[in-house]
């Protein structure tokens, strides 16, 4: 664990994956549970990281343009060109865009939530990977329990007392992930067998999310958003790494692989039947609402003209190295990569993460809940 910063985790960079079709959730919410959600605190991988996992390591490619060039004018932190799904949450709450856990220090700093996520952060532990014999270099040691550890630390900061802690509880959004396709992508890029090893995982991962869940719910927690993974089988760099054989039915219409999107799927729906069973029914005042990332990216790849995307912009990276899907290797954006023209064109970023324009959609999707069962604004009066 100690080597982890340090090395190349420049492709640490993983991501997401898995998971499903439609929306789902539950809810219910009477007097409370549905007032203004001032605060926004959030937990995952490279998808929701903001600036977590440069601050550990700073030598990155993530740290020199084109990152950050469509949005922030800069490298950001973030593995995108722009905002991510987080930041778009935040500013539908008129709240600022949270600040990295590791870099924020006072109350003052985390008045208006916290962003906990870190590229390459995976549902279980690292100690987990290390039995398995894994290379730790690329998995941080910030998987989602140590997440919502640090959030115990923050929520201390943000009250004296037990009675300041339930208001801070109460008046919070809590975004979970996505979390999870790093515990898969762990494996699959150090080229694990899928049946015996990656995909009998999915009762794990979905096990310790469920665990992180309870945790927070048990704190006071009342609104929690759950986003199941994206479709991995359209991901360029997943395109690239397991390319198929088209006469023999291995790719979908829209030129994804099925056997990965399959295997989203499961993940999702595993996700989905676990939140369904927890939804606390004696308790009209907690809501969880399952986020179909899966679906909305899945929208975008199938009808790209429909969304302001281009053909050639649903499957191949906008920043890469120029090799299939351009995205030939893990890390293949950097200021040297083949950049295209127009990053709102393309629905992958960096051939492992969307670009902003893609993130726009989901999130816009997720809060005003066409790829969420309740909108996320319906929860979260401003
Ligand atoms: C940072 O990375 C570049 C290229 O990857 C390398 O040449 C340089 O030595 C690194 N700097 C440090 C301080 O590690
Ligand atoms: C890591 O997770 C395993 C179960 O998956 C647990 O037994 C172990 O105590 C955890 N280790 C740490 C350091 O949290
Ligand atoms: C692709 O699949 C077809 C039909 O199943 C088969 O005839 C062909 O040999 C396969 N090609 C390769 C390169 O495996
Ligand atoms: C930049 O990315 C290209 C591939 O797009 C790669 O060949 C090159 O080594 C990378 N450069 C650095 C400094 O990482």
């Amino acid at each position: 664990m100690a080597s982890w910063p340090s090395s190349t985790a420049v492709f640490a960079l993983l991501f997401f994956l898995i998971s499903p079709y439609a929306s789902v959730s539950a809810v219910r919410y009477p007097s409370t549970g549905d007032g203004a959600c001032t605060r926004l605190f959030s937990f995952g991988d490279s998808i929701t990281d903001a600036g977590n996992f440069v601050s550990l390591s700073p030598n990155v490619s993530v740290l020199t343009p084109p990152y950050g060039e469509t949005f922030f004018g800069r490298p950001s932190g973030r593995f995108c060109d722009g905002r991510l799904i987080v930041d778009f949450v935040a500013e539908a709450l008129r709240l600022p865009f949270s600040p990295p856990s590791l870099v924020g220090k006072t109350a003052d700093d985390f008045q208006h939530g916290a962003n906990f996520a870190v590229a390459g952060a995976s549902a279980l532990n690292q100690s987990f990977f290390r039995d398995l014999g894994l290379d730790l270099s690329i998995i941080p040691p910030y998987s989602l329990d140590v997440q919502v550890d640090l959030f115990k630390h923050v929520l201390q900061l943000l009250g004296a007392t037990e009675h300041e802690r339930e208001d801070v509880m109460s008046s919070s959004l809590f975004l979970l992930g996505e979390v999870g396709a790093n515990d898969y992508n762990h494996l699959f890029f150090q080229n694990r067998p899928f049946e015996t090893e990656i995909k009998p995982l999915v009762p794990k991962v979905i096990q310790h999310i469920e665990k992180a869940i309870k945790v927070l719910m048990g704190l006071g927690a009342n609104r929690i958003v759950v986003p199941g993974t994206v479709p991995v089988g359209c991901i360029p760099r997943f395109l690239a790494m397991f390319q198929g054989n088209s006469s023999s039915g291995d790719y979908d219409a829209a030129g994804c692989l099925r056997w990965l999107n399959d295997f989203a799927e499961h993940h999702n729906h595993e996700l989905k039947r676990m939140l369904h069973r927890i939804i606390p029914y004696d308790d009209p005042t907690v809501t969880i609402i399952y986020a179909d990332y899966y679906g909305a990216m899945l929208e975008i790849i199938r009808n790209p003209l429909k969304h302001g995307f281009t053909k050639d912009g649903a499957l191949n990276a906008c920043c890469g190295d120029g090799g299939p899907y351009n995205s030939g290797s893990l890390i293949s954006c950097n200021a040297t990569s083949i950049l295209c023209p127009d990053p709102s064109k393309h629905v992958s970023w960096d051939g492992i993460h969307l670009t902003e324009a893609a993130y726009r959609f989901v999130a816009r999707g997720v809060l005003e809940g066409s790829y969420a069962e309740q909108p996320i604004l319906s929860k979260c009066r401003c």
